[in-house]
């Protein structure tokens, strides 16, 4: 397993997001909703676009190009165009710092 430091607890507020970086290359985007700590794919499923220019509406986050919406808990698209789901990863709060615990190798990320 690898353990991926991502941002500082205080980088994001509660109801906002944030987007990381992860080895150089891949983002993952960090999101608060009441103190709740979710970390998912910073890309869209569905065509490359960068998901913090996204909103978030009750647990759901929305992509701004075509307003599919995705469920925070399973990655699942709620609505077309996006078929396949977000990529979830489990975050680990140590101290102040979020990271995620994810399986050696490449990110995980999935598009279509
Ligand atoms: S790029 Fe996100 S719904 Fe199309």
């Amino acid at each position: 397993m690898r353990r991926i430091d991502l941002l500082g607890v205080d980088e994001v507020a509660d109801g906002e997001m944030k987007m990381a970086w992860v080895d150089g290359t891949d983002q993952v985007l960090v999101i608060n909703i009441g103190g709740e700590v979710t970390a998912v794919q910073g890309v869209c499923s569905h065509e490359y676009f960068e998901l913090d220019k996204g909103f978030l509406t009750n647990g759901t986050l929305t992509c701004a190009l075509h307003l599919s919406r995705f469920d925070l808990v399973n990655g699942e698209p709620l609505d077309p165009p996006a078929e396949e789901p977000l990529a979830v990863y489990p975050v680990v709060i140590d101290g102040d710092r979020i990271l995620i615990e994810v399986p050696d190798g490449p990110l995980e990320i999935s598009e279509s």
